[in-house]
């Protein structure tokens, strides 16, 4: 054997925040009677089974990595941070139409991102808390100093537009993260995991729609995803009652509030804030947590400091979350 010299590593940081958020979505508002002009369903449905009064819709032209260069944008400026200081961007999707060339590398060109490592990530709708938790642990590990997350979805590209099970819920959109190095954690330890055997209930067909079995997996995220949560918030060392926003991915309003109640239920606060940004915005799969946040932000309702638990399921089926201070 060989001598061989001991490996260095760059000095990580002994925490990790998110510095800033931004988001985008289409001009085009499609309203549940615009949807009733086009399949048997109607307004009332849509309202008390799954909570959207309106969503939005990409136009033909518009593109998954046009709402990401926005998202992105919006995401540097609300951080302060230039282009240039990024060097890693992950941009998590389930939707994009090409696999080669990837998503991030030229949505970070667009942005004016130089050389940065760049990579999709696919873990449909839990997407973003999984590319948040491998942009954490990438600063923390020194491999990484500003990472730009970009959760970014053309999903009306991947559901037949008169398939009522699936157009009624599904949007378009883009939601994105800067995170960067802090002295003190601001960003928890990743909670992730799948459940491969029910790999059939949500997946794209050989026509390249998406199909769901709605009702197994309502009943699995109603039951499987609160105990994710709590753990997530275990990991981070809090509880129940220190979360101030509560963000479950945006699938089903019925779903956000099963949540909330368990977490109610195991000690969370009446106060804490629940994200219902799926009543404006549609499920936006990866798109839906960052877009709730930043939508919530500028309304007020999560406010800089407060303690953030989000939580993202699907596809997979796959989950993972994290509790994180709000920029
Ligand atoms: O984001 C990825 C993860 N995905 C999810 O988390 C989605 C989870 N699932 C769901 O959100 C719900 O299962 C859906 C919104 C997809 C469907 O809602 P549901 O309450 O489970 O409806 P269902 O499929 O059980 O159908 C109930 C009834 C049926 O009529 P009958 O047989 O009871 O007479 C359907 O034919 O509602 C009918 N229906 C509709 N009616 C009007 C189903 N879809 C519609 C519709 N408009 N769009």
């Amino acid at each position: 054997m060989t001598d061989r010299p001991a490996l260095s590593l760059n000095p990580g940081s002994r925490g990790s925040r998110v510095l800033g958020i931004g988001s985008a979505q289409p001009d085009k508002i499609v309203t549940n009677d615009d949807l009733s002009q086009l399949m048997e369903t109607n307004d009332q449905w849509i309202r008390d089974r799954v909570g959207i009064i309106e969503r939005r819709f990409a136009e033909k032209d518009e593109s998954l990595t046009d709402f990401a260069v926005a998202a992105g944008t919006a995401a540097l400026a609300d951080a302060g941070v230039d282009p240039s200081e990024v060097d890693t961007v992950i941009l998590p999707n389930c939707t994009m139409p090409t696999l080669i060339p990837n998503a991030a590398a030229q949505v970070a060109a667009r942005i004016g991102i130089p050389s940065p490592g760049a990579f999709d990530l696919n873990a449909a709708c839990a997407g973003f808390c999984y590319g948040l938790g491998v942009a954490s642990d990438l600063i923390r590990a020194g491999s990484a100093k500003k990472v730009l997350v970009i959760g970014a979805e053309k999903l009306t590209d991947s559901v037949d537009p008169v398939d009522r099970a699936n157009a009624i819920i599904f949007a378009d959109g883009a939601g994105a993260a800067v995170v960067g190095a802090a002295d003190e954690p601001g960003i928890g330890p990743v909670t992730w995991g799948s459940a491969g055997d029910l790999v059939d209930l949500i997946y794209m067909r050989d026509d390249k729609y998406i199909y769901q079995e709605g009702q197994s997996v309502f009943r699995w995220a109603t039951t499987k995803i609160a105990p994710i949560a709590m753990q997530a918030l275990d990991a981070a060392g809090l509880k129940p009652s220190d979360v101030d926003v509560l963000i479950p991915h945006q699938a089903n309003l019925r779903i956000v509030e099963a949540i909330a109640k368990k977490l109610r239920a195991n000690g969370a606060r009446e106060d804490m804030v629940v994200a219902d940004d799926i009543k404006y915005s549609g499920n936006t799969s990866s798109a839906s947590i960052p877009l709730a946040l930043d939508h919530m932000r500028k309304a007020g309702t999560a406010k800089p400091g407060d303690v953030v638990l989000a939580v993202g399921f699907g596809a997979g089926l796959s989950y993972a979350g994290q509790a994180f201070v709000c920029p």
